[in-house]
């Protein structure tokens, strides 16, 4: 069985790194710095196991076709724009996403992450995302609730073992929102679950006759074949009060294509209509990468 990276199917964290960076090294120092990130990351887990603490390395298409001598993840691409532009792309070469019960821990372990890579890497975002009241984006709105449970967050985010070469790998989606709250409370809670397409106390789902063909749900509740497009989303609030804040969006998938076809529907790429959303919050940043199985990072 390979082993799958454990940042992946946590539940219920509460704080997360997120860092995004540029490889400019050589091959032969990254493959290194995995390995070191890994041994820290092992270390750290066994020294505070009440934080349940968990990480991902995933690569960008560039860097994972050299890395990989381009075998697998036939999926894997650079996220270019969507939408002329309301869903920009800033694919980088790395990500490092960190999650935990313990901001604490997290921290030391993304200090350990810079050490391990060292000059290889030069990282050009990080952002710290927090849990919320209720587990509710800054909108209000919970946020998760159709996410999958149990064994269903394998079956959906990791490829399964009949794919003999990435069996226990996942493709992951980043994308930054800003949130206009101040725009958001313009609207009544009623206009604001027409948006979501949701109930904003409970989220409960409005049928879909009761909800705007706009709303978040009906853009990306999607079906194919009969059978629905799902993800596992692991997203977390981030920012200042006084200063920028909204959602890191991040998801893990088996197929990529679940993901995009999400975005296609979100950004007007299918039937040339909006997610209502984009009314309160925008898109700055945007990149697919690759989370090989644990196995495969530590033998790249
Ligand atoms: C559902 C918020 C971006 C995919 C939801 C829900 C909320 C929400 C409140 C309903 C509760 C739930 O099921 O979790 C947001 C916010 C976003 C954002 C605030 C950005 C500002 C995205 C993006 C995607 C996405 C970019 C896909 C690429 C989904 C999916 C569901 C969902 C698949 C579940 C739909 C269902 O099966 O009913 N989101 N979302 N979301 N969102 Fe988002
Ligand atoms: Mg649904």
């Amino acid at each position: 069985m390979t082993q799958v990276q454990s940042g992946i199917l946590l539940e219920h964290c509460r704080f997360a790194i997120f860092m995004e960076a540029m490889v400019q090294g050589e091959f032969a120092d990254l493959r290194q710095g995995c390995k070191q990130f890994c041994q820290t990351l092992s270390e750290l887990q066994q020294q505070f196991p009440d934080a349940k603490l968990g990480a991902v390395v995933a690569f960008g298409y560039d860097v994972w076709h050299d890395l990989s001598n381009g075998q697998g993840a036939s999926e894997l691409k650079p996220f270019t724009p969507l939408g002329k532009g309301l869903a920009p792309a800033t694919q980088r070469d790395l990500l490092i996403h960190i999650q935990s019960l313990r901001h604490d821990v997290n921290f030391s372990l993304a200090q350990a992450a810079l050490a391990a890579f060292g000059n290889t890497i030069k990282v050009e975002e990080e952002t710290h995302g927090f849990r919320w009241v209720e587990e509710r984006d800054l909108s209000g709105f919970i946020d998760g609730t159709e996410n999958p449970q149990g064994e269903q967050r394998a079956e959906v985010a990791v490829i399964g073992e009949d794919d003999a070469q990435d069996a226990g790998g996942s493709y992951v989606f980043v994308q930054r929102y800003e949130h206009n709250l101040r725009q958001w409370s313009r609207f009544s809670t009623e206009q604001q679950e027409q948006i979501i397409g949701r109930t904003k106390q409970d989220s409960e789902e409005l049928p879909p006759e009761a909800r705007p063909n706009t709303s978040h749900v009906s853009r990306v509740d999607l079906k194919e074949d009969g059978k629905g497009l799902k993800i596992l989303r692991q997203s977390l609030p981030y920012g200042t009060a006084s200063g920028k804040h909204g959602l890191f969006f991040i998801a893990y998938c088996a197929r990529l294509h679940n993901i995009e076809q999400q975005l296609l529907s979100m950004f007007g790429e299918t039937d040339g209509k909006h997610d209502a959303m984009l009314r309160f919050t925008r898109a700055v940043s945007g990149s697919y990468y690759f989370a090989p199985s644990l196995t495969r990072l530590l033998a790249l």
